[in-house]
């Protein structure tokens, strides 16, 4: 079985939509996410176009702000105060990767806590550890919607999560804690990654190279969550990290790349600049 991170998103986006008029008129107009993109990189052009078409679809007002790779750190973190300050936008998005010349963190604290839409900044991050109210970066959250929307068990299970970035790894690993999971996090120095996945009835896989899961890794019937978006080497086609076909034998449902977690990430998004915009009124 396929999980549709597409078919979801469609509804929630409607159903977003659906809500969009009452908003505006109760509050006089409707949230505004401002989206920085540095340079030309295909994959964050590919991404930044996918939000602005999320945004009309939802009636979300989207600024998109291009900037060339050879920006200076200041004049970028000086475009972040400025949008910090600007009273009529709700949530800011700088695409990562940056340019080398630039510090990521810098860029990603100055952005305002309360505009702070991917959930990124430390203060959100330090919440969401201490499960305090916070911003949950759009990935993560899009994964259990995904679990949840498919009707899987999370409580009790043993999850296993491959990779531990600070977009998807470390913090997906949390939510499914909270959810009551016992999580692994494996990662490229792990020892013997095939028999760590084997034990995992969810099995979210963030690495960002191609054919890392391999049939032999996946426990029958496990559901298993691909997170990848990579070209193949071979045919030059969009793939996750796994072997989606020969997974998909041995596991009860995996995601699909593209259409599966993809999507729902930006589904998310624009589901944190609503609640940004409405937590500020
Ligand atoms: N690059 C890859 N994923 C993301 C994301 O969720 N947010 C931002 N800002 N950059 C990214």
């Amino acid at each position: 079985m396929r999980i549709s991170g597409k078919d979801l998103s469609v509804k929630l986006k409607a159903e977003m939509a659906a809500s969009m008029p009452s908003i505006e008129e109760k509050y006089g107009r409707v949230p505004h996410l401002a989206v920085i993109l540095v340079g030309e990189d295909p994959g964050s052009v590919s991404y930044v176009t996918g939000k602005a078409k999320a945004c009309e679809a939802v009636g979300i007002k989207n600024t998109t702000i291009r900037r060339d790779a050879s920006i200076s750190e200041e004049e970028l973190l000086g475009l972040v105060r400025e949008l910090n300050a600007d009273p009529l936008v709700d949530g800011i998005l700088v695409q990562l990767p940056l340019p080398k010349h630039i510090d990521e963190n810098k860029v990603i604290e100055t952005i305002a806590l309360e505009k702070d839409v991917d959930g990124f900044h430390p203060l959100n991050v330090a919440a969401l550890w201490q499960k305090r109210p916070c911003t949950v970066a759009c990935t993560p959250k899009g994964i259990m919607k995904l679990l949840a929307q498919a009707g899987v068990e999370v409580k009790g299970k043993k999850a296993v999560v491959v990779g531990r970035s600070n977009i998807v790894g470390l913090p997906v690993a949390k939510l499914l804690l909270d959810a009551n999971a016992t999580v692994t996090i494996a990662h490229s120095r792990t020892e013997n990654l095939a028999a760590v996945t084997r034990e995992a009835d969810i099995l979210v896989v963030a690495v960002g190279r191609p054919h890392t899961v391999t049939a032999d890794m996946v426990k029958p019937g496990a559901v298993v969550i691909d997170v990848g978006v990579n070209r193949d080497p071979e045919s030059g086609k969009l793939c996750g990290d796994c072997d989606t076909d020969a997974v998909e034998a041995v596991a009860s449902a995996i995601t699909p790349v593209p259409g599966g977690v993809g999507p729902m990430t930006i589904t998310c998004l624009m589901e944190n600049t609503i609640e940004l915009f409405l937590r500020s009124r």
